[in-house]
């Protein structure tokens, strides 16, 4: 079957397996593995949350790594690895936030709460982005900036927030990704003096590719320069 076509055939296979499951476990081996993204619109709405811009990226550093959600380990059969296995195995009901599993489970108490102690719970504007999405229909959307800010870059409005999105989950807690915490400014200033967070976000030689999921933005690797360019102000 040719690729559009099977892509075409994804909103009914995946309402067949959400049927399914309702007696057994759905079969995950038909979906591709890495579906294409969807076609990004031109301009990012400031009132959306796009999947592939924000969701993704967060569910990735906070949930589908190794010993968690990824492919391999599958806690509770949950893969959180790309759209189709978050909408399904994360039962994501979309338009009703508070009636999805993914969402849900980020405020249960002691070991049910995900991420699972000794993760750090995600913060107040973590779970608002999942909300949202989830209310604004779980879509599978991507944007592309055209505004891009470079003027006004501030720690706390603009640099925290990639972070937060793209790498705290990973990089904090008790053992953190290579030793490094990246929860709040002296973490990120750190990286920032050795020339390792430039490094890694653009994917420079003698770096670690990060996130290990897909390069940042172009917008947020100016943002970023910008910002250190500054001389990394904690504002
Ligand atoms: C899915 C988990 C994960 C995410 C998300 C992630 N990291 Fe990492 N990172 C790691 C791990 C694990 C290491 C340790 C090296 C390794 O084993 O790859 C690491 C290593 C690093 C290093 C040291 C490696 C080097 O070459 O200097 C830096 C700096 C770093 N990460 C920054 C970031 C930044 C900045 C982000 C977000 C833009 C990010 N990471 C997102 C898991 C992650």
């Amino acid at each position: 079957m040719k690729k559009t076509n099977l892509i075409l055939l994804l909103p009914a296979i995946l309402l067949i397996l959400q049927l399914a499951s309702c007696k057994h476990d759905p079969d995950l081996s038909v979906l591709p593995v890495n579906p294409d993204p969807p076609e990004p619109t031109i301009g990012c709405d400031p009132d959306s949350v796009y999947f592939v811009n924000t969701v993704f990226p967060l569910i990735q550093s906070s949930c589908a790594m190794s010993g968690c959600h990824d492919a391999a380990t599958a806690r509770e059969g949950v893969v959180l690895t790309d759209y189709y296995r978050i909408m399904i195995t994360g039962e994501v009901n979309p338009g009703n936030a508070g009636d999805s599993k993914i969402y849900e489970v980020l405020n249960e108490d002691g070991e049910d709460r995900m991420p699972p102690p000794p993760a750090q719970p995600l913060n107040a504007d973590q779970k608002a982005i999942i909300a949202k999405w989830i209310n604004q229909g779980a879509h599978n959307n991507a944007c592309t900036e055209t505004n891009c800010d470079t003027l006004n870059v501030t720690f706390s409005g603009i640099i925290m927030p990639i972070v937060q999105t793209n790498c705290s989950g990973c990089h904090s807690g008790a053992s953190p990704g290579g030793g490094i915490s990246l929860t709040n400014y002296n973490g990120v200033e750190a990286i920032a003096s050795t020339g390792q967070l430039l490094g890694v976000v653009k994917h420079l030689t003698g770096y670690r590719p990060m996130p290990p999921s897909g390069q940042l933005s172009d917008c947020q690797i100016a943002q970023i320069n910008k910002w250190i360019t500054n001389g990394k102000p904690n504002n």
